[in-house]
């Protein structure tokens, strides 16, 4: 018999991080991860195995179907915006290719074991692409259907693995004798930036807010990469590990989308120096906009509408602009670098 298990992908990455310590914290350590790293001894002893390699590898996926029956994956491997910038052809590979073979796993599994495998898939409001700043003023809280014109190829790969993610959940083999769809149960969230206090986040654009907390905890001075009057949405990385493990759990007759915006807050780039003054005053923040990653940036929306999350699966953060920092980043990151 196979184990029955979850598989996280990019499990060393910034979400996996969060993740595979809120899973095991609530007794789940039927865990099966891949990184092309090794994953950190804290976490790599909280999984039952850990695979080192690319999600591209088909033989490694292959070794792990016939090994375990996966009931949940969580497919977080990925090359972020900025990264992808300059490899826009690997950022496709991995984010997309990697995507659909994680999803044609997902197939085989379900009509191996019969079951529905849940698939969650971080999206991101990179998938968004407003034209130019009166537009994106214009256009406040944005729905999940408007503005899907993404700039990057980041934000091009995750809005086009909704739909592939969608097509294997409902229409896969659509012309098939006998129905196959079903077998994958495919949920997406569209992430807002993230906001760790335990890892600094590698290769996005959301990084300004991140890097601009961490480099006042480690004493060094931050030249902040975008205008100090630009607004995206975020959330701390404890809610956004939350919201995933929430979605995974939720009853599927009450999901009405299979891609959901959530967002926690939406401060400017000035606010949040403001923010982590309060909590290192001595920090040295400046802004030096790269303007064409501030591009980038500007045609992501100021606000997300995440309605539909709140009321299909009850999403809920647990922290505020104000209560993320003070109760959350400040304490915790000033704990992590503190020697
Ligand atoms: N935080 C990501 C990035 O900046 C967006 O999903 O690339």
């Amino acid at each position: 018999m196979r184990k029955h298990v979850t598989l996280i992908t990019g499990a060393g990455g910034e979400i996996g991080h969060g993740l595979i310590e809120r899973l095991t914290a609530d007794g789940d350590s039927a865990i099966i991860t891949i990184d092309l790293q090794p994953l950190e001894q804290r976490l790599a002893s909280r999984v039952e195995k850990e695979y080192q390699g690319s999600i591209l590898e088909t033989h490694l996926l292959e070794r792990i179907l016939s090994e375990y029956e996966v009931e949940r994956i969580y497919h977080l491997a990925a090359i972020l915006s900025t990264r992808a910038e300059f490899t826009p052809v690997t950022g496709h590979q991995v984010n997309v290719e990697g995507t659909l073979k994680l999803l044609d796993f997902a197939q085989a599994q379900g009509e191996s074991h019969g079951r529905a495998v849940v698939f969650l898939y971080p999206s991101s409001i990179a998938a968004y692409g407003l034209p130019d700043l009166e537009t994106k003023a214009a256009a406040g809280a944005v729905r999940e259907y408007e503005w899907n014109h993404p700039t990057t190829m980041y934000g091009c790969n995750k809005l086009y693995c909704e739909h592939l993610g969608r097509y294997f959940a409902r229409h896969y083999k659509q012309l098939a004798a006998e129905s196959l769809s079903g077998k994958v149960d495919f949920r997406a969230i569209r992430f807002p930036g993230l906001i760790s206090a335990v890892t600094v986040p590698s290769g996005g654009t959301s990084d300004f807010a991140p890097e601009m907390v961490h480099a006042a905890a480690r004493g060094e001075s931050n030249a902040c990469f975008v205008r100090p009057d630009t607004r995206i949405p975020f959330m701390v990385m404890p809610d956004a590990v939350d919201a995933l493990v929430g979605l995974a759990k939720a009853e599927s007759s009450m999901l009405g989308r299979s891609v959901y915006n959530i967002t926690a807050f939406n401060p400017s780039a000035e606010e949040i120096r403001s923010l982590v003054l309060e909590g290192f005053p001595d920090a040295d923040i400046t802004f030096d906009p790269d303007l064409k990653r501030q591009a980038i940036v500007d045609s992501w929306p100021s606000d997300v509408d995440d309605s539909a999350a709140r009321s299909d699966w009850g999403l809920a953060p647990r922290y505020d602009l104000e209560g993320g920092f003070a109760d959350y980043l400040i304490p915790r990151i000033r704990d992590l670098y503190r020697t």
